[in-house]
């Protein structure tokens, strides 16, 4: 079977570098063409530095690393040290990455890789703000022609805002680009806070995985580590949520998770609720669906899954 091409455009953020953990193992279901970074969790300069970390960790020397957008489209960047650390990927040693950043920028490496891939569409998997999927998409909508998929993590439901009352990060940072996303006519399939939530870096589940004692295992447990204390003091939970694996852990295994066919829009006006993400789960507004939207997912198959890969290494 040929393996499904994607980009990863990612924020790391302990849970996008757990991601791009988990895809750097599924060296037999993934052809990943590069990872692109957006200014998010931490700013541009860290993202990208980081992603460059894991691909060490990861032992991946062919996967290359672009900078992209380093604010978002319209509004001011905002970042979520107090939920990753000043490091952004605070819970591991931080050592300078054995490889340079790509000198392309990401949002031209996206557009010209989609428009140059022969053999099959190319699948984005975008785990941050989505400045640079929406730029590309403005600046050469053709490549959309050659997009399968748009498989991202971000926004909310039933879950509420996790930073502000009405919105998830990933949305409020550029609610402008992922009012482009939403509206580009190709099929998107969300992973929101309704189903990360349902996925808690439970101490057993850390312990689980620290267990396996590969690098790239023993790093996902530092993390976990770090990435659990804003959570669990915030929410009074067992874990943090685990948010941005939901996206590869998608394209392994779909059957995890429960999915919708809904119409969902980005609000783009309101000061008070910008960034909200409006899932039509009912159908009331009669607008044609635009996304898929995970609801639900089995969180120990989930978990085993990533055990499964990060035991590869
Ligand atoms: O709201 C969670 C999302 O925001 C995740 O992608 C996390 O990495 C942060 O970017
Ligand atoms: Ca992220």
């Amino acid at each position: 079977m040929a393996k499904r091409k994607i980009i990863i455009d990612c924020d790391p953020g302990q849970d996008d570098a757990i991601n791009l953990l988990l895809a750097f193992a599924a060296t037999d279901e993934l052809d990943i063409l590069g990872v692109t970074t957006v200014a998010g969790n931490v700013p541009l300069e860290l993202t990208e530095r980081n992603a460059r970390l894991i691909c060490d960790i990861a032992g991946r020397d062919d996967v290359c690393v672009y900078a992209g957008c380093s604010r978002p489209m319209v509004r001011a960047l905002i970042t979520a040290e107090k939920v990753h650390g000043t490091t952004g990927i605070d819970g591991i040693e931080i050592t300078p990455p054995s490889r340079p950043l790509e000198s392309r920028h990401a949002v031209d490496f996206i557009i010209n890789s989609t428009l140059n891939a022969i053999d099959g569409p190319v699948t984005l998997v975008p785990t941050g703000p989505l400045s640079n999927i929406a730029i590309a998409i403005v600046k050469e909508p053709s490549i959309l022609d050659n997009v399968d998929q748009i498989v991202l993590m971000g926004g909310a439901m039933r879950e509420g805002g996790n930073y502000s009352p009405s919105a998830e990060f990933n949305m409020l940072v550029d609610p402008h680009a992922a009012h482009v996303v939403f509206e580009c006519g190709r099929p998107i399939v969300v992973f929101g806070l309704d189903v990360t939530h349902q996925l808690l870096a439970t101490r057993e589940r850390i312990e689980r995985i620290r267990a396996l004692s590969t690098r790239a295992a023993t790093a996902t447990a530092g993390m976990l580590d770090f990435f659990n204390r804003h959570d669990t003091e915030k929410y009074k939970s067992g874990g943090a949520p685990l948010h941005d694996p939901c996206t590869v852990a998608y394209l392994l295994k779909p059957d995890l998770f429960e999915c919708k066919d809904c119409n969902i829009s980005v609000e783009i006006h309101s000061e008070l609720t910008i960034g909200h993400t409006a899932v039509d789960f009912w159908g009331v507004t009669g607008k044609d669906s635009n996304a898929m939207w995970a609801y639900d997912v089995d969180a120990d198959g989930f978990y085993d899954l990533l055990v499964e890969y990060l035991g590869r290494y």
